[in-house]
């Protein structure tokens, strides 16, 4: 179990995060949505001790993060929000480099990666640089990474960005297979229908706050026959959206 207890993060006068409290258990996928800006990378960095909130706790299963940093973070496989990391490198010399960070034995490294690299058919790019690859294998890389050393706790920040349809389709049955072995998936996204398919419970933040938390099928029996799309852009959304548009659109012909 995770416990964020009333975690803010603030830049400035700018408050990313603003009392977060939220719980989420072990064994489930649980999602992060909210708009552009709503906090979700903050949340997910300052669990992965990229940032430290500027006050709250959050707690990984009995033990404060702060006062157990490096052993929670040996748990957790991590991918940030830009795969624009190591550009110099090529992803064979990443992998290492991830492989003895997490002083992973020579033949469990060989083995996972033959798995992992070979799911996202990277294996025949391993001698080249990072920097020359497109978005999406640069995103493979990161995420092959991530779970080369078989952490228990995944945090993905928008981890389908950039993949093809094959490799999203099999990162999501990778999640699923996690979370059905009694581990834990954390991820954030943009994409509503991955997170109908996928969550059983969410998050959606607005502006730092949390508006909602709860399990995913709850949320949409509240209004039946609705999308989760439908239901986000009520809670999420503008509410002048239709006017806006049209404004736009007007604007746009003359
Ligand atoms: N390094 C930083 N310095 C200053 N402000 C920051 C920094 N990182 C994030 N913020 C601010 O914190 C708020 C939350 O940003 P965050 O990156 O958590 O949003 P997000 O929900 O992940 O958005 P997106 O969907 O665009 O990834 C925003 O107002 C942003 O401007
Ligand atoms: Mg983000």
């Amino acid at each position: 179990m995770i416990e964020f207890q009333q975690v803010t993060k603030k830049y400035g006068n700018n408050t990313a995060l603003d009392r977060l409290d939220l719980q989420i258990k072990t064994g489930e996928i649980f999602g992060f949505l909210g708009h552009n800006g709503a906090g979700k990378s903050t949340t997910i960095k300052s669990l992965v001790s990229v940032i430290e909130p500027t006050s709250g706790k959050i707690i990984v299963d009995g033990k404060e993060l702060s006062a157990n940093r490096l052993e929670i973070k040996k748990r957790i496989g991590y991918v940030p929000d830009t795969p624009d990391l190591f550009l110099q490198l090529s992803a064979g010399e990443y992998w290492d480099l991830i492989a003895a960070a997490y002083e992973l034995p020579t033949d469990k490294k060989k083995e996972r990666l033959e798995e992992l690299a070979g799911l996202f058919d990277m294996l025949s790019h391993q001698e080249e640089a990072i920097g020359s690859f497109s978005h999406g294998m640069r995103q493979k890389a990161v995420l092959i990474g991530a779970l080369l050393p078989d952490p228990d706790i995944w945090v993905l920040d928008e981890p389908m960005t950039g993949l093809d349809p094959q490799a999203a389709y099999d990162l999501k049955e990778m999640m699923k297979r996690h979370a059905a072995r009694g581990n834990t998936v954390i991820f954030s996204t943009h994409v509503l229908d991955t997170a109908q398919q996928l969550c059983d419970e969410l998050a959606i933040l607005k502006k730092g706050e949390l508006i909602y938390n709860g399990n995913t099928d709850d949320l949409l029996a509240q209004s039946p026959g609705e999308s989760l799309e439908a239901i986000y852009l009520k809670m999420a959304g503008r509410q002048s959206d239709g006017n806006t548009l049209a404004r736009l659109e007007g604007e746009a012909h003359e």
